[in-house]
């Protein structure tokens, strides 16, 4: 059976075979699987199944149908469309909701360590336009859970806010114009309320850099170790630390619905 190479990794080199997602596995896969056996048993269907592993020891997941961000010149317009950041907003509330009573495997290990705990919910961790299935106007869901794993709603929250809303600062390095930052404002409001955030939006403010300083901080660590996709992603890890501190220079005012 051909092997079919899906673009737009970083990392694993996922795999299409007969219709089925073939991707490197890791230690945390088997603790991954657990969790997406246990929104399927809920009837979440905007996550691929697990379907376990291959001879070669790859993990095998079905494949979502629709379209990714896979080999643009230049981001697809949902990536931008407040449809759809409402349509994430409520897909990460679904996932926290019904991870919130997960029970991890005895021998549960996970990329980012830690372990289940009360208060915790098991977070995508990387639920950012990269990773999203969509069609036309539509998320059919996210790919790519390995860095999936016990965290507060907010840590997970604060990930995709960075790279959905935007609040990650501009690839050029240029600033972010007074309108740009109102609309920011306004799309930060827009997911949180999708989400139904019951919260104070000021202390997720201030977790949004922390998250995004873990980020940059696992990405220079692991290219330091000689990880190439990491080596790869050093600028992202720049971009990372610069957002943390742009984020940081927020007033009041933007976490303000
Ligand atoms: N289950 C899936 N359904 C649909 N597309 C997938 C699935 N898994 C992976 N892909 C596609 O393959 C690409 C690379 O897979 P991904 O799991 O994101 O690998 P990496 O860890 O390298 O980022 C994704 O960006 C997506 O386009
Ligand atoms: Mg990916």
């Amino acid at each position: 059976m051909p092997e079919v190479v899906l673009p737009g990794g970083n990392t694993t080199g996922a795999v299409l075979i007969d219709g089925v997602v073939h991707k490197r596995a890791a230690p945390w896969t088997a603790s991954v699987h657990a969790v997406l056996r246990h929104l399927e048993a809920a009837g979440f269907d905007a996550a691929p199944r697990a379907l376990g592993f291959d001879d070669q020891g790859r993990e095998m997941l079905t494949y979502l149908p629709g379209e990714t961000f896979a080999g643009r010149d230049s981001p697809p317009g949902w990536a931008s469309a407040d449809a759809m950041l409402a349509q994430v907003g409520r897909w990460l509330r679904r996932v926290h909701d019904l991870t919130a009573g997960f029970t991890p495997p005895p021998d549960e290990h996970w990329f980012i360590g830690g372990t289940m705990g009360p208060g915790l919910i098991i977070g995508h961790q990387d639920a950012s336009p990269y990773n999203a299935v969509v069609d036309g106007d539509r998320l059919i869901g996210f790919c790519d859970w390995d860095v999936a794993g016990p965290s507060t709603p907010d840590w997970d929250l604060a990930f995709s806010a960075l790279t959905w809303v935007p609040l990650a600062s501009p690839h050029d390095g240029g600033p972010v114009s007074e309108q740009d930052r109102r609309e920011r404002s306004r799309r930060l409001h827009l997911l949180l309320d999708a989400y139904g955030y019951a919260g104070d939006r000021r202390v997720l403010g201030a977790v949004v850099p922390q998250r995004a300083q873990r980020q940059a901080a696992v990405i220079r660590r692991m290219a330091g170790a000689g990880d190439p996709a990491s080596i790869a992603l050093l600028p992202i890890a720049a971009l990372l630390e610069r957002s943390a501190a742009d984020v940081r220079t927020l007033p009041d005012a933007f976490w303000s619905p």
